[in-house]
């Protein structure tokens, strides 16, 4: 069965945009890409139809990230098609296992969990806050994506 990634956050327009264009690029650069569709979304549907929040791209294509992804919500039929549902912090997997059908096949986790080395347990929601929330949201997430690359493959 071909892997299926679901990065998940509230909007779907900062982090989990990210996770998916990063996590992307890693699978990219590992020549992968054939064997791992991945893709986003997010668990409340206010920002649907919408591009990535123009603060988070601009900080995303400083370190050659572009984001394409256009914000929808998550939907049950994304618990069979995807084998991995990777939420960006505990409200969002709190979120997802309550949505989730019975007996679903795909795994929910927290990104940051892949990452030992991660000083926090969950991707900060930039969207009320400063640049300097982009940039963690991108460290955490570059560093995490790894780490999570090498748990699928290894
Ligand atoms: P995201 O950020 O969950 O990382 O996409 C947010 C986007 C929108 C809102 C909150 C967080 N909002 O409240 O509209």
């Amino acid at each position: 069965m071909k892997t299926r990634v679901l990065f998940v956050c509230l909007g779907n327009i900062c982090r989990s945009p990210t996770a998916e264009a990063v996590f992307r690029s890693v699978v990219e650069r590992a020549g992968k890409s054939g064997e791992i569709d991945i893709d986003s979304a997010g668990t409340i549907a206010a920002h649907a139809g919408e591009p990535a929040d123009a603060r988070m791209r601009k900080h995303a294509a400083r370190r050659g990230y572009t984001l394409t992804s256009i914000s929808r919500r998550i939907q049950l039929s994304d618990f069979s098609t995807f084998t991995h549902i990777v939420a960006m912090d505990r409200q969002n997997l709190a979120d997802l296992k309550a949505m989730a059908p019975p007996g679903a096949p795909a795994g929910i986790s927290l990104l940051l969990e892949f990452d030992p080395d991660s000083p926090v347990a969950e991707v900060p929601d930039p969207y009320y806050g400063g640049a300097e929330g982009f940039e963690t949201v991108l460290d955490l997430i570059e560093a995490a994506s790894e780490h999570f690359f090498a748990h699928l493959t290894s």
